[in-house]
């Protein structure tokens, strides 16, 4: 069934080898939910099968797949049907995918203050469509895994990764972090863009932990606040108009939750301002075309249109 058969394959030769059935069960019970899209996502990508391959490489800002001859017009029609196209950007032939989100950005702040990938299992938990998996992929990972449970993204996921003509052991599996096997088994853990999602912050630290190697590096980006707005905000209804924004801990509660958890040599690398040049409205959202500047207080950029501070994202890096 799509991908799984490629997956199981790459998988029982990786590190994750003691994993690879149970994951694969738990993957085939989620693709096989009851969901009407489902048709329409599988055509883009039957007709995206038919575009020439090419080799794939990073060249910030895009994930570029090299293709020779692509029917421009016949790719970018099968794209829309998988729309919105929320992470990237990418770039087939000529033709540049250019999502909502500047993924090279954050990825610039990030790839600088981590250990080497080279030879580890590597997890990219709430991956999206797998634009930062691919390039935990082409830094050397022994096998890059992200989880993401929305199906959407798996198949977009899927529909890059027809493209490619040798890809890199990346996969997208539609899980969920809580479902993982209990295995102390990954070297890196990434969890971008994820913990604020979460009701309950410190479930979500240990389930990282977890599955951890006992001295494997965290990776954790997400939603701040300065310290002098106080220890934490907890939204009462939307923050920039998100709906399921649990927590914004300030940078110093942050750094005692993960020494709570049991994190240790915890490092504060990077604290960022969410600019609209690092989240846009591009032509492939799809019909909402709001982005941050529609979620901004229109007379103070540094305030959200609730009146909250302003997305800022901070980079954590630690080991177990
Ligand atoms: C804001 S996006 C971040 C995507 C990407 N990691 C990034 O940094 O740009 C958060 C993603 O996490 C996924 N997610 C939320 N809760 C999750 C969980 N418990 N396990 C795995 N993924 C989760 C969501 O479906 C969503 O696609």
């Amino acid at each position: 069934m799509f991908m799984l058969n490629d997956f199981s394959k790459q998988c029982l030769e990786s590190k994750l080898s003691p994993l690879c059935v149970q994951l694969v069960e738990l993957s085939e019970q989620a693709f096989s939910v009851n969901n009407g899209n489902i048709p329409k996502w599988v055509k883009a990508i039957e007709s995206i099968k038919t575009q020439p391959q090419g080799g794939v490489q990073y060249a910030s800002p895009y994930l570029k797949i090299n293709s020779q001859a692509i029917d421009k017009k016949q790719l970018e029609s099968a794209f829309k049907q998988l729309m919105p196209w929320r992470k990237g950007p990418y770039q087939i032939g000529d033709l540049q995918l250019d999502s909502e989100w500047r993924g090279d950005m954050k990825w610039d702040r990030v790839a600088p203050h981590i250990k080497s990938l080279k030879g580890k299992a590597v997890l990219d938990v709430g991956s999206g469509n797998g634009y930062f998996t691919y390039l935990m992929a082409l830094a050397g990972a022994n096998i890059a895994l992200g989880i993401e449970p929305f199906l959407l993204f798996n198949y977009q996921f899927q529909a890059i990764r027809s493209l490619i003509s040798s890809p890199p052991n990346a996969f997208i599996l539609p899980l969920k972090l809580e479902q993982m096997p209990n295995e102390s088994i990954f070297d890196t853990v990434f969890s971008m863009g994820v913990l604020y999602h979460q009701k309950d912050h410190s479930l979500h630290l240990q389930q990282l932990k977890n599955v951890m190697t006992k001295g494997g590096e965290l990776v954790l980006e997400t939603l701040v606040i300065d310290n002098k707005h106080g220890d934490q905000i907890i939204p009462e209804d939307r923050y920039a108009r998100m709906r399921n924004v649990w927590c914004l801990p300030s940078t110093d509660t942050l750094h005692t939750w993960l020494e709570q958890a049991g994190f240790s040599d915890i490092k504060l690398v990077d604290v960022t301002k969410t600019t609209p040049e690092e989240q846009r409205a591009t032509h492939w959202i799809g019909d909402n075309t709001q982005s941050l500047q529609d979620f901004l207080d229109p007379n103070d950029d540094n305030l959200t249109i609730e009146g909250l501070p302003a997305p800022k994202r901070a980079i954590f890096v630690c080991q177990k």
